[in-house]
């Protein structure tokens, strides 16, 4: 841990960020997962498709950045290796899987889901810990996760 001095204990600093780590795994392995349909998915709207989940993986990719930056301003090392996001994770990756359109998008709910879970979890614990900097940071977070799994969501009911 780096030395800082932001009114905040450093043992409530390793616990928020052991949280913000494990969010890092899961949306590195959303973000594959969302990039692996992108390349992979068929279809006379593959187009739609592609593009959509082009969208989605490029907003995971700017959100990991700053959950990683999130890291360093709280003294932590930020975990960059994909062993350790494998490790941490709480989705589940399917290799060799290339499923219709229809079943990607709900593979994708269902992961954006379990993330929205996670993180309401997690603002409570920064709550407990009087960590405002980082709940109010997580609740943006989920905010956007909740949008992402509406859209899905509609995709799927027509
Ligand atoms: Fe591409």
């Amino acid at each position: 841990m780096d030395k800082i001095n932001i009114g905040f204990d450093p043992n409530s600093c390793q616990k928020i960020n052991t949280i913000l780590s494990n969010i890092i795994a899961d949306q590195y392995v959303l973000y594959t997962k969302t990039r692996n349909y992108h390349w992979n998915v068929t279809g006379e709207d593959f187009i739609q498709y592609h593009k959509l989940f082009e969208d989605q993986y490029s907003a995971i990719d700017d959100d990991i950045d700053e959950v990683a930056e999130r890291i360093r301003a709280l003294g932590g090392k930020t975990p960059a290796t994909l062993g350790e996001f494998l490790k941490s994770t709480t989705l589940k990756e399917n290799p060799g899987e290339f499923p219709l359109a229809k079943t990607m998008i709900a593979n994708l709910l269902t992961d954006h889901e379990t993330i929205i879970r996670n993180l309401r979890k997690d603002i409570e614990i920064c709550d407990d810990l009087d960590d405002v900097g980082t709940e109010d940071f997580l609740t943006q977070l989920m905010e956007k996760h909740e949008k992402t799994a509406w859209m899905l969501r509609a995709t799927l009911d027509n």
